[in-house]
């Protein structure tokens, strides 16, 4: 069985974990979110300098809550790819300098692979093909996942994507960062009917709309239009308000994501990212695709945001099959899920 030690620094989150094949042995996360809170939002450069801060002791407490001496690890790895270039480099930097002094493999991974992968670290027996509906706060993908490294992009978001969707629908109600924890936990109390919102449905120019594709600004628009109107009366109905937008965004995706599934005859839906924590899109897509005979896989919250043993997994999956990364791989801010093979030499 393949242990990697991967290091994923892409955004706000300073993480390292062991992972053994498909079993994780530690996983240390580092949140950035009070740091970044005053600014509501990531500020890169903060970021960076934050993860360097970080980096060193992370891996010496992955490594010793594994129960593990180096001489046990057959492959370092880390996120080379999408994320801010700056805290990309630290932990990218970090893992090379590691392989190299340790003689071992270096492995780069792409971010979003790793969260498609954070479906083998729940359910061990998975394999291609599956539909992985990959929903966080820089993407929004319905991605056919056709055998290990090979995925095709089926739907994504033309604007915003859906997490990021959930903080500017924060931000504007006055609720604060990150956006999507406080809305669901605002939509427990909240009435989903209370307001008629759009779906954001992409037309077509020859009519109809695209069947797997989602935007999300005119929801957006709308959730502006109605705090505003409602402003000038009270106080805001907040729980209401977060209901309604939580239930028109797990609409959204719960609908395509099964139309995508039924389509290309693909019997398990795996979801990842950020927002596959949000408990109204978990109720709705588990109980409509189990009316349609499709198993939806939701990885414990813990998997679903961003953190290293889905990045170890991916790796390890690679290494398994003799892929091996260049040490003169860069880093890249943007990257194609179909490009990940390029990774490897
Ligand atoms: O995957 P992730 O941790 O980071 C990347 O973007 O790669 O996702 C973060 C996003 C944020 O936009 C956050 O608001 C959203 O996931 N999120 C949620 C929930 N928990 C986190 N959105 C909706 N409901 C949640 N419970
Ligand atoms: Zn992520």
């Amino acid at each position: 069985m393949t242990t990697v030690l991967a290091v994923e620094t892409s955004c706000d989150e300073t993480a390292v974990a062991v992972v053994k094949g498909r079993q994780v042995l530690s996983s240390i996360v580092s949140s950035q979110i009070d740091l970044h809170r005053a600014y509501g939002g990531v500020v890169p450069e903060l970021a960076s300098r934050q993860h360097l801060e970080t980096v060193n002791p992370a891996i010496a407490q992955a490594l010793e809550a594994a129960g593990l001496s180096w001489a046990a690890i057959d492959g370092i790895a880390a996120t080379v790819a999408p994320g801010l270039v700056g805290a990309l480099l630290v932990g990218t930097m970090a893992a090379k300098t590691l392989a190299l002094v340790l003689e071992k493999p270096f492995l780069g991974v792409h971010h979003l692979e790793g969260h498609i992968c954070a479906s083998y670290l729940e359910q061990p027996q998975l394999q291609p093909p599956f539909l992985c509906l990959l929903v966080s706060g820089g993407h929004t993908s319905l991605i056919h996942v056709q055998d290990q490294g090979v995925y095709k992009t089926l739907g994504q978001t033309r604007d915003d994507a859906a997490g990021e969707a959930f903080d500017k629908v924060a931000r504007l109600m006055g609720l604060g960062y990150p956006g999507g924890p406080v809305i669901d936990r605002l939509a427990q109390t909240g009435d989903p009917t209370a307001f008629v919102l759009p779906e954001g449905k992409i037309s077509l120019p020859q009519g109809g709309y695209h069947p797997y594709d989602s935007s999300f600004s005119g929801l957006k628009t709308a959730m502006l239009r109605l705090t505003e109107r409602l402003a000038q009366s009270g106080p805001l109905p907040t729980a209401d308000l977060a209901a309604s937008f939580q239930a028109a965004v797990a609409k959204a995706l719960s609908n395509r994501a099964i139309a995508c599934a039924q389509d290309f005859g693909l019997k398990t839906i795996a979801v990842g990212g950020g927002v596959a924590a949000n408990s109204g899109l978990r109720a709705l897509l588990s109980t409509e695709a189990a009316k349609r005979n499709i198993q939806v896989l939701l990885p414990p919250l813990g998997l679903c945001t961003d953190n290293a043993a889905m990045i170890a997994c991916a790796a390890a999956e690679h290494l398994a099959r003799g892929r091996v990364s260049s040490l003169k791989l860069g880093v890249q801010s943007r990257m194609p899920l179909e490009n990940v093979m390029r990774l490897y030499v």
